[in-house]
């Protein structure tokens, strides 16, 4: 069976619709045909400043939203990496192979050092991106699924995979993206030319997946349109509009045309009660099931422990591969 591995990072209370579906969505999919990774990248998340207390309540949140939108740890592989040190094994090997300058051209690190300032962005959130790589090398998936913003990531990762494999042997599998056209980026709610993210315009700005409905609908009605009255679906004239056709055809698999057609005659008023609708629609039997994997802690931590070892048994022979190709003495 071919295999699939993806992470989210444990940043935020909750995930937001973004998160879920640009990515997870693909996620609980793709557990049914392929052999599924999914992991929470706690080594990532420390590239900027964390609390620690809530670093680690964070992770358990992650995973547990993870279990409740449909991720089955009897047929997907669920864990934490900092619980793979083979993670962080890897990372430092392919650091080794990447260009100062190749990492130094990855959007997401100039963006986000560029609002920290060189001073206080850390050397980590340069390298992330090679971490990243290390994490999809290690199980040879042949797809990742990703939303939009991953995509420049995902073509380092494959880069490198490529150079270990021409400058050693062949090791690694070249894997692909997996972006679905349509919902790889889900915007801002209040700046809807932006996409959807933890830190963006703020809370109004971003559906979280835990909200309660009452809170998502507000966010929603107040999300910004446009002057006109007509609802159609026009990313450049009318990203807003867009953005809740959008998310509604995604959460009630509805046709984006086939809801325009309904909405004739309708006005943004309509667009968004339904919206509102279906996001309570679908987060409610969420946040029932997130509810009781929180208040079975020895179940979750049952889960990320079982995953683990299947994920380091697959890993920790990838990684001896490696330090044997790199011409490591191999302790005796
Ligand atoms: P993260 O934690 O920022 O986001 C998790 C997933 O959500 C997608 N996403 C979106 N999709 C559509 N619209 C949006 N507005 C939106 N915002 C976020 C992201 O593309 C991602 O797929 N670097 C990764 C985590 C990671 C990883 C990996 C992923 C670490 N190692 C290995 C894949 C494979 C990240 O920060 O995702």
């Amino acid at each position: 069976r071919h295999r699939v591995l993806s992470g989210i990072q444990p940043t935020a209370d909750s995930f937001h619709l973004g998160n879920y579906l640009g990515a997870v969505r693909q996620w609980v999919e793709l557990q049914d045909e392929y052999d599924a990774f999914y992991f929470i990248p706690d080594l990532h998340a420390i590239t900027v400043p964390q609390d620690p207390k809530e670093l680690r309540a964070r992770t358990r949140r992650a995973a547990a939203q993870l279990l409740a939108v449909g991720i089955d740890p009897a047929r997907s592989t669920l864990f934490v990496q900092s619980h793979v040190p083979e993670h962080a094994q890897l990372a430092w090997v392919l650091n080794c192979i990447t260009g100062f300058g190749e990492a130094g051209r990855m959007t997401q690190f100039k963006d986000k050092s560029a609002r920290q300032g060189s001073d206080q962005a850390s050397v980590g959130l340069f390298t992330y991106p090679v971490l990243q790589a290390a994490d999809i090398l290690l199980y040879r998936p042949q797809r990742v699924p990703v939303g939009e913003d991953q995509r420049q990531h995902l073509e380092l990762t494959r880069d490198l995979a490529q150079r270990f494999n021409s400058r050693y042997k062949k090791t690694f599998v070249v894997p692909e993206a997996h972006i679905v056209t349509g919902i790889a980026k889900i915007y801002d709610l209040q700046e809807p030319t932006a996409k959807m993210s933890k830190s963006g315009s703020g809370v109004s700005g971003r559906i979280d997946i835990l909200d309660d409905p009452a809170v998502s609908a507000k966010k929603i009605r107040s999300a910004v349109t446009d002057n006109e009255r007509e609802i159609r679906y026009d990313t450049a004239e009318k990203p807003g509009v867009s953005n809740l056709l959008t998310i509604q055809s995604a959460l009630t698999g509805t046709p984006v045309a086939t809801l325009v057609e309904g909405y004739v005659g309708k006005g943004y008023g309509d667009l968004k009660s339904d919206t509102a609708d279906a996001v309570s629609a679908f987060s409610a039997p969420v946040r029932t099931a997130f509810t009781e994997y929180m208040n079975d802690p020895a179940e979750l931590d049952r889960i990320l422990r079982d995953g683990a070892e299947h994920a380091r048994s697959i890993a920790s022979r990838t990684l001896a591969q490696v330090y044997d190709r790199v011409g490591f003495l191999p302790p005796k």
